[in-house]
């Protein structure tokens, strides 16, 4: 009776969102690089599809402003508008020397990712979880000297297209979770990001890619459930931005600052254009205003921002490297300088609000509730979600679990991340647990029954840190 009691109690203690097995919940983040919202939408995707039947689809998610690969999975990793992380390009700059490094490049500067936010990896890590990473942007650098703790960066020249290297990837990957028993793992893959910008996002090579992307959707979840990561597993496929078709061929008048009357490039100390619709600008002293009216109207699609006045929604005007005037074109526009010197078709970069620059966003586990469609929300709310199912307390970030927590089954409670407390913090688990401990403890000292069940029933120990503790 007592030992019933007392079972029901370390049940109670532990039980409310943790896994079957009473085993941590782990959490696997996928990015398909470039993967619009709507690309299922012309092309058969069955695994997607069963996913989405499985677990959770958001209409769209929406990424952060500027819509660029490094700035916005540094978003997804640390749960901070660009402006706070400070990854604000996917190019590193020095406006004094000149200098810029081109993305692959950048990945190796350590201070450019290592300002002041700390990647999820390195949080969980500290709270005593174990944390991975393969070929998601940000994990060749540290964090306040600290690196995920197995991480595979691509090499140069990294073919990103070749689905059988995806499916190894995909295998070593669930090697990490079931043989080192990682908690968390970012996965990246490149497309279908790059077939976009060659052929366009409304190309039948686009779709032939979708197909590529949905059968590894569907060899990912077999490989979770051939390793036995089923009960445990939660994966959570996303994507950095979306992508637009972008006028060419004399279809439009082209954006090329150099042609605008009284811009002139000799008024510039530095300048970051023919990155797609992206622009920034560091007028030499006195020159600002100068170069701010000849710009400001010049072309119907070109907006012109002085930092400081970029409107509050784009979140993109606090940091240090953002230049003092943000250049932007709308969509199917790119910014050229001297001339016309980009030739994708598809592009992104562009204003957040454009419907062609939202991601997808799907989710499947044992912390996700099934067959859930929900609105759209902002990518910057997946941290403090992750971090919940994770159970490890989150750094100082944008997001909200209030916007995503309705995606998880119930017990997935908590607060939002001002008054969140970590599991093994909660009193009244904590108590819980404390009294069913001293009840099994009282139960062996009963004549008759050996204490070797104690050790079956896992003691939970309320101050030994989060490895041994479930989740909320
Ligand atoms: C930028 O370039 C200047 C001039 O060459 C140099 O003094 C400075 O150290 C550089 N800054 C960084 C962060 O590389
Ligand atoms: C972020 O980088 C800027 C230079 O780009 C530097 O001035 C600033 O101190 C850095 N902040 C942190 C916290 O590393
Ligand atoms: C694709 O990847 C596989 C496995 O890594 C490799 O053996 C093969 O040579 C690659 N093919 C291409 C075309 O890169
Ligand atoms: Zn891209």
């Amino acid at each position: 009776m007592l030992w019933t009691a007392a079972l029901c109690l370390l049940w109670a203690s532990t039980a409310l969102a943790a896994p079957a097995g009473g085993a941590r919940h782990k959490v696997l983040l996928i990015s398909f690089d470039g993967f619009r919202w709507d690309y299922d939408r012309d092309v058969d995707t069955p695994n997607l599809d069963q996913m989405a039947r499985d677990g959770v689809k958001a209409l769209y998610v929406t990424p952060p402003y500027l819509t660029l690969t490094s700035p916005t999975h540094f978003t997804l990793l640390t749960g901070r508008y660009i402006e706070n992380h400070g990854v604000i390009h996917n190019m590193w700059f020095n406006t004094s020397s000149q200098e810029k490094k081109p993305y692959y490049q950048t990945l190796f500067v350590n201070d450019w990712w290592d300002n002041g936010s700390l990647p999820i990896w390195i949080t969980a890590q500290r709270q005593g979880l174990k944390a991975g990473s393969l070929h998601f942007p940000g994990t060749a650098s540290s964090y306040q000297g600290q690196v995920a703790m197995v991480r595979e960066v691509e090499p140069l020249l990294y073919n990103y297209n070749n689905e059988t290297a995806w499916r190894e990837n995909a295998d070593k990957v669930m090697g990490w979770f079931r043989d080192r028993d990682l908690d968390f793992v970012s996965l990246y893959f490149g497309e279908p990001d790059g077939t976009g910008h060659r052929y366009g996002p409304d190309s039948p090579e686009r779709r032939k890619m979708i197909e590529q992307v949905d059968r590894t959707v569907g060899y990912i979840r077999r490989s979770a459930a051939d390793h036995r990561l089923d009960d445990r597993l939660n994966i959570i496929i996303t994507s950095d931005h979306g992508m637009t078709t972008v006028y060419r061929n004399g279809l439009v008048r082209e954006i090329t600052l150099r042609d605008i009357p009284g811009f002139s490039f000799r008024d510039l100390a530095f300048h970051l254009v023919d990155y797609g619709p992206c622009g920034m600008l560091l007028p030499k002293p006195g020159r600002l205003e100068k170069v701010y009216g000849a710009l400001k109207g010049a072309h119907p699609h070109l907006h012109v921002f002085k930092k400081e006045e970029l409107p509050e929604r784009f979140r993109f005007s606090r940091h240090d490297r953002i230049l003092p005037l943000v250049l932007l074109s709308d969509a199917g526009y790119v910014i050229n300088g001297y001339f016309p010197v980009q030739f994708n078709k598809g592009e992104h970069g562009f204003d957040n609000q454009d419907l062609d620059m939202k991601a997808l966003f799907r989710a499947v586990g044992p912390a996700f509730r099934r067959n859930l469609e929900v609105g759209p929300f902002e990518t910057v709310h997946i941290y403090p979600l992750m971090c919940h199912i994770l159970g490890i307390r989150p750094e100082l970030n944008d997001g909200r679990l209030s916007a995503t927590q309705h995606l998880l089954v119930a017990g997935g409670s908590g607060g939002t991340p001002g008054e969140w407390t970590a599991p093994w913090r909660q009193p009244w688990r904590r108590n819980l647990a404390r009294v069913a401990v001293f009840t099994l403890w009282l139960e062996t000292l009963r004549p008759g029954r050996k204490s070797q069940s104690l050790v079956s029933a896992e003691e939970p120990e309320p101050d030994s840190g989060p490895g041994h503790q479930e989740v909320v």
